[in-house]
């Protein structure tokens, strides 16, 4: 028993838990999953897989992309970057609703499959049932050896390095970062984008484990701000564009190790339905990064302020406007606007974090989750 112990706390690696070691993993694993592909000098991205079948990816009628859980966010980003870069039409569907909707698939539709463990049952459903379609069906798993890195036809693994946690963190970095570098390889060859913006997002996207770093140094503020907020029973996290999927994202980790009810929302759809549940008790988590619909995010959160929610903003190093409004924030580094998830994301990883461990729940295994959905 005591032998266990001390193997599990070196396996922690001085952490508390391996999902707080795994938050702090993501600058290097961020690193490892674009060396190599990533020729900045160059000025490339080399990736086999995509290399290997770049014709099914430049003629693609579409991509549609299918995964569950926080993979499904990580293809909702996807799904901007790929349509403003790349101007390929996308569509994101949760595995287990495409597999039995008897969807319309092309032979010339491209399926992209987004699964940590690779072994997601639905996920690996929808890429039978569109391989039977006749569609080339990529995946993007971190799992070597997988069995849907098996199944597809071809694919890129992240190289976040095993994901303990059944809370997913690392995992949905390093998605974005091989599903950017994919998108950004097929504009360029597509003369989507100019040489000059394919250079600056290389450069951009080598300086962003730096950045995440950054990010992590607000982890006791972050603990802090926890602290005001542990006891409630609900919270709204809001975005807009980039940051849409990662107000989904923050609220599923909330929801999934602490057990507090939480909602995402595009932000401007609050007034459609989120709205009449603010009141001084619920705190509202906006994303208002500088880059990316600022000025529309002030304004809904002058909304809220006027119905007396409390608001936490994620914000640009340097804000004053939203600061003026808000009752705290928490500052990230600024970067080019479809790379934000990759740090907006990181203080919604750790103020769930610091909340579920305030509250005692078993922050890696929390109750009625799994790290692998192998069943329906
Ligand atoms: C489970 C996990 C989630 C994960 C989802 C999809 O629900 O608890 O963290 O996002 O499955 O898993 P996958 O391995 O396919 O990415």
């Amino acid at each position: 028993q005591e032998l266990q112990l001390n193997l599990e706390q070196i396996e922690k690696g001085g952490y508390d838990h391996f999902m707080l070691k795994e938050i702090y993993e993501q600058p290097a694993a961020i690193t490892d999953t674009f060396r190599g592909r990533m020729r900045v000098n160059e000025g490339l991205i080399k990736m086999a897989g995509v290399d290997d079948n770049i014709d099914k990816f430049l003629n693609a009628r579409r991509i549609i992309i299918v995964a569950c859980g926080t993979s499904w966010h990580a293809g909702l980003v996807a799904e901007y970057i790929f349509e403003e870069f790349s101007r390929i039409p996308v569509e994101v569907e949760y595995a287990s609703e495409f597999r039995y909707r008897n969807p319309v698939i092309y032979k010339d539709d491209v399926v992209i499959a987004i699964s940590q463990s690779g072994e997601t049952a639905d996920t690996m459903a929808a890429i039978k049932l569109a391989k039977e379609q006749g569609a080339f069906v990529f995946g993007v798993c971190n799992v070597v050896g997988s069995s849907i890195s098996r199944e597809t036809h071809a694919g890129a693994y992240t190289h976040a390095g095993p994901e303990i946690g059944v809370a997913s963190t690392k995992a949905f970095t390093t998605q974005i970062t091989v599903l950017t570098l994919i998108a950004l390889k097929l504009a360029k060859k597509k003369g989507a984008i100019t040489t000059s913006t394919f250079y600056a997002y290389l450069q951009e996207l080598e300086r962003i484990p730096t950045k995440v770093k950054t990010a992590l140094e607000s982890n006791e503020h972050v603990k802090f701000v926890a602290e005001q907020y542990k006891d409630v029973s609900n919270a709204l996290y809001l975005g807009r564009g980039y940051n849409f999927p990662v107000a989904l994202e923050g609220a599923l980790k909330l929801k999934e190790i602490s057990y507090i009810h939480a909602e995402g929302y595009p932000a401007a759809e609050m007034k459609h339905g989120p709205i009449a549940l603010i009141d001084e008790q619920m705190p509202v988590i906006v994303i208002a990064t500088k880059k990316g619909h600022y000025e529309k995010v002030v304004s809904n959160i002058e909304e809220i302020k006027a119905r007396s929610g409390k608001i936490i903003g994620i914000v640009t190093a340097g804000d004053t406007e939203v600061k003026r409004l808000a009752d705290h924030i928490i500052e990230i580094p600024e970067t080019m606007e479809a790379l934000t998830p990759l740090l907006t994301t990181i203080p919604l990883q750790l103020l769930s974090y610091h909340i579920a461990v305030m509250l005692e729940k078993n922050v890696d295994q929390p109750r009625n989750l799994a790290k692998s959905v192998t069943v329906e």
